[in-house]
């Protein structure tokens, strides 16, 4: 297999990824021959995703049971990946998906959840492999977040509000290790087809009375490409920016949507 962003042996972490998107990042960067550790809650489902990997060739994949809401898991899950794949030079973090709903149907419970899921993770896992990541002679780190930190989504108010720290943080990052050659950067996946998208289009299909397959059609008529993205289409996007093919890029917000986001920046 001939690897088109020159990242082979490059060593990641990829949180929240044995579905979904995740998943999907985690198939294109073995494929392009890098060594990665995967990571989620539910064991089964980690072990058949790592099966699935170890299958594609090329790279290699270990797989690491971590609750991202847990911060022992997360320091637990930064150290084994480290002495699995000998040290880290990059991360590409991924997240669970917060609850959906409006405002007035979470409690405070769901916020609380919330900041752990969508801020709190992202803080842990960085603050966890900036260390070794600081080692590395290609070091990197990527968030993915959503377009709803650009403009918000009527029923998902948790990742609207919470989001919107990761991109904080990715500009303090961007601006506090540039000079040590770390690159900072986000992705902003649009509809993406994954169980999440099933999610929330059954959860709006509640609201309105619409069936699933209604609501997902009128998902796809908002975007101008015409169609839903695929989570491999996700991972082309994070290997590029993983890649010496990005060495400029720092501080971006990309977002991947088919044309969705409206907003000029
Ligand atoms: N799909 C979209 O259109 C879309 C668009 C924009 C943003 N996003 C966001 O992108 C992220 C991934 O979405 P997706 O569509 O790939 O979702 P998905 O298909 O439901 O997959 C979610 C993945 O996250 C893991 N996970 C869930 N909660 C976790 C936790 N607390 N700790 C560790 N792992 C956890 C799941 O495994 P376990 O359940 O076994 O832990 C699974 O591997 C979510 O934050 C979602 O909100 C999705």
């Amino acid at each position: 297999m001939v690897s088109v962003f020159n990242i082979e042996g490059l060593r990641v972490i990829i949180t929240a990824s044995s579905r979904g998107i995740g998943f999907g990042i985690a198939k294109v960067l073995v494929r392009e021959g890098a060594r990665v550790v995967i990571s989620s809650r539910n064991k089964e489902r980690l072990y058949r995703a790592l099966h699935e990997l170890n299958n594609i060739g090329s790279g290699e994949a270990y797989a690491v049971q971590a609750d991202l809401t847990r911060r022992e898991d997360i320091e637990r899950l930064v150290e084994e990946s480290v002495d699995r794949l000998g040290g880290l030079d990059a991360i590409v973090y991924v997240t669970g998906p917060p609850r959906p709903g409006r405002f007035q149907d979470l409690g405070l419970n769901d916020w609380e959840y919330g900041v752990r899921l969508l801020i709190m993770s992202a803080v842990w896992l960085t603050y966890y492999s900036l260390p070794y990541i600081l080692e590395s002679a290609n070091p990197s780190i990527t968030y993915v977040t959503s377009v709803a930190v650009r403009e918000p989504i009527e029923t998902i108010a948790l990742s609207n509000t919470l989001r919107i720290s990761v991109h904080g943080l990715v500009k303090t990052l961007a601006r506090e290790l540039g000079r040590k050659g770390v690159r900072v950067n986000a992705v902003l996946p649009g509809y993406i087809y994954t169980d999440r998208i099933r999610e929330i289009a059954s959860d709006k299909a509640m609201r309105t009375g619409k069936s699933e397959e209604e609501i997902i059609n009128d998902m796809i008529k908002e975007v101008p490409l015409g169609r839903i993205g695929r989570p491999e289409e996700v991972g082309y996007l994070v290997a590029f920016l993983l890649s010496n093919y990005a060495s400029y890029i720092n501080g971006a917000s990309i977002p991947i949507d088919g044309g969705l986001l409206k907003s000029v920046f």
